[in-house]
């Protein structure tokens, strides 16, 4: 009897996610007088299950909008890709869009390797559940932050890769993060290699602000559960219920931009460090950063890329980018 080949692998590196570099970094976030605390912490496994509810909601509009772009554009983007090209993906979170570019992957090349990269633990589920889906996939995950993760998932195995990095997460890095990001990422990327990046494109407030603050408020709970990961990973016992989520549109820096607003005075311990917060006092949680066409091409091309092919939604809201080396 031959035993089928393993086609799950999966690497968790040591620093990470972890409980020490969690608590580092929020006391770090938490102590100067512009306080905040970094993004990537707001998906341990409730935040990933609540981001998932937000992917749903009738105000937010991104997921939909990206969705119908690669049902749309999927099977040109794998006529555009070399042959036995491997998928890497940044921040793979439920891997519910990748399918769409499996899919595509599979038909027009066969087997595929793929490999998310996520620091929530969400992605070994996603992983599992993409396997029994799909009998021609392996999987080389990595459960990390992106650019590490990246390393190591693109030495891993051989042979071009497309890199996907979906979900409009580019946003969440201000314009010099994103630019220094994409370099990072064009510097690891070898001959043949493409990167397709998810971009939301600038609109009216209107549009924007329920998007990130909506009527049932699903995201209010994704903002505050960082407070109780807090709580239960770093043993601290903050009073969730004297904070409030609070968002606003920043026009001229084209973002949304995200807060925990203290509802009164108080003073909260995070790793032994005491730290004392005025009321209305904010705390950023992420930016959510929106482009224009030139914001887009202006970025790509400093990172020393190029715009190979850019795809809309219908109602123009959202732009799948596809950048190759320059
Ligand atoms: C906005 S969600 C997008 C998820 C999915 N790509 C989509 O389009 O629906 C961001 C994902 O990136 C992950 N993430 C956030 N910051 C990260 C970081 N610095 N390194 C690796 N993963 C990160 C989160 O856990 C989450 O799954």
């Amino acid at each position: 009897m031959r035993r089928p080949a393993p086609r799950l692998e999966y690497y968790v590196p040591q620093n990470g996610g972890s409980v020490a570099d969690f608590g580092e970094c929020a006391r770090r976030g938490l102590r100067g007088p512009k306080k905040s605390l970094d993004p990537r912490f707001l998906y341990d496994e409730r935040g990933s299950e609540i981001f998932e509810r937000i992917c749903s909601l009738p105000e937010y509009y991104l997921t939909r909008a990206e969705t119908e772009i690669l049902e749309r554009a999927g099977a040109e983007l794998a006529s555009m890709l070399p042959p036995r090209c491997r998928l890497i993906e940044l921040g793979s979170g439920s891997s519910t869009k990748t399918r769409i570019i499996l899919e595509r992957m599979n038909e027009s090349q066969g087997a595929v390797t793929y490999s998310p990269i996520d620091v929530s633990r969400a992605l070994e589920g996603a992983s599992r559940e993409l396997l029994e889906s799909y009998e021609w996939l392996s999987i080389v995950g990595v459960e990390d932050t992106y650019e590490s993760g990246l390393r190591l998932a693109h030495s891993a195995c051989g042979g071009p890769a497309l890199i996907a990095f979906l979900g409009s997460s580019i946003g969440n890095l201000t314009g010099s993060a994103a630019r220094s990001f994409l370099s990072t990422v064009a510097s690891v990327m070898g001959p043949g290699d493409l990167l397709l990046v998810g971009v939301d494109l600038d609109k009216p407030e209107s549009a924007l602000v329920p998007a990130y603050d909506d009527a049932a408020g699903v995201t209010a709970e994704f903002n505050l559960n960082l407070l109780h990961r807090i709580n239960s990973e770093l043993g601290s016992s903050i009073d969730v219920s004297k904070f409030a989520h609070h968002v606003v549109y920043n026009a001229g820096e084209r973002r949304i931009e995200m807060y925990l607003r203290s509802l009164e005075g108080q003073e909260i311990e995070v790793c032994g460090s005491r730290i004392g917060l005025r009321r209305g006092e904010l705390v950023l949680t992420e930016y959510s950063h929106k482009y224009t066409r030139e914001g887009i091409e202006s970025m790509v091309s400093s990172a020393g890329l190029r715009v190979a092919r850019t795809w809309h939604d219908s109602a123009r809201r959202y732009a799948l980018v596809l950048c190759s080396g320059a």
